[in-house]
């Protein structure tokens, strides 16, 4: 799996030692991935490892292991079931002991947070303000679903019975506003089906919809459809870069100084700029070209 993991068309990838690694295993797994780090491979993907825990035995022993062996190898540490401030604190602490005593650069790796309870969501505010490190709050909607004793089994889809809304809408949206308020990325997790491709495009879409920056793939059938939903459409990309130069013509002393002005049918003024450039940077880094460029009246 880290061997086809290399090239793969994701932007990011992690190696687990939570969850999808058994704890008979995770002594194991530590030298594993230390080791596949060392070997690189990885191009230009953010390279994470996921720790456990804080209330398990073993987060400690995983910073000791793979930061102290492979800490020049590795871009961020993931942190699962973040329950407040503290316990990022006493990652940060612990990440920045280990740096230190290897010789590597301090506070060069950065920390992704997941939000995965309801204590993690409710302290959300001060989670994310608990170190320089964090780039990245990460939604974990099975652990998130079972730590609010939501009635269902199939993670991501809405539960049987609710029918008049979206059940993560208020999850989604707490965490994208911290993250938004915080400069932070916000990405949304794992979509458990990894054949029903018809159901990951159905909740992506909602997270994508909504703002998040991406969300995990679990299997690599997974990347190509979420390269799509969490890029701009095609039509969009090309209508904000339109908005950006129209916008910037009509302001220029060519376009006669104007900050309101009409581009087609629609008004445009500083607003629409503002909501161009989001689009136009998520094209951008999602490598997208231009199929339909707007002319300047002659
Ligand atoms: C991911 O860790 C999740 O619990 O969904
Ligand atoms: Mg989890």
């Amino acid at each position: 799996m880290i061997d086809k993991a290399r090239d793969l068309a994701a932007d990011a990838l992690f190696l687990d030692l939570e969850d999808a690694c058994a704890p008979a295993a995770k002594a194991e797994g530590r030298k594993t991935i230390a080791a596949a780090l060392n070997e690189g491979g990885f191009g230009t993907k953010t390279r994470t490892v996921r720790v456990n825990d804080w209330t398990t035995p073993w987060t400690y022993a995983d910073v000791i292991e793979v930061v102290g062996n492979a800490g020049d190898n590795l871009d961020c540490l993931m942190l699962p079931k973040t329950r407040g401030a503290t316990d990022v604190a006493a990652l940060d602490l612990l990440l920045t002991q280990v740096e230190k005593s290897e010789g590597l650069e301090v506070g060069r790796i950065g920390l992704e947070i997941q939000i995965e309870t309801s204590q993690g969501l409710l302290a959300l505010e001060s989670i994310a303000t608990a170190s320089p490190r964090i780039e990245t709050i990460v939604f974990g909607p099975a652990d998130f679903m079972a730590s609010i004793q939501m009635k269902t089994l199939v993670v991501g889809e809405q539960p049987p019975g609710y029918d008049v809304g979206d059940a993560y809408h208020h999850i989604l949206m707490s965490i994208l506003m911290v993250a938004r308020a915080n400069e932070l990325q916000a990405i949304d997790g794992p979509y458990l089906a990894i054949k029903d491709l018809d159901g990951l495009r159905r909740v992506a879409q909602r997270s994508a919809a909504l703002g998040f920056d991406g969300k995990w793939a679990l299997h690599p059938g997974q990347i190509e459809a979420l390269n799509e939903i969490y890029s701009p459409r095609q039509h969009d990309y090309d209508h904000a870069e339109n908005i950006l130069d129209a916008y910037t013509w009509h302001t220029s002393q060519a376009g006669g100084h104007r900050g309101a002005a009409m581009l087609g049918e629609e008004m445009i003024d500083e607003a629409s700029r503002k909501m161009a450039l989001v689009v136009s940077a998520k094209g951008r880094a999602a490598g997208m070209s231009r199929t339909d460029v707007w002319q300047a009246p002659a």
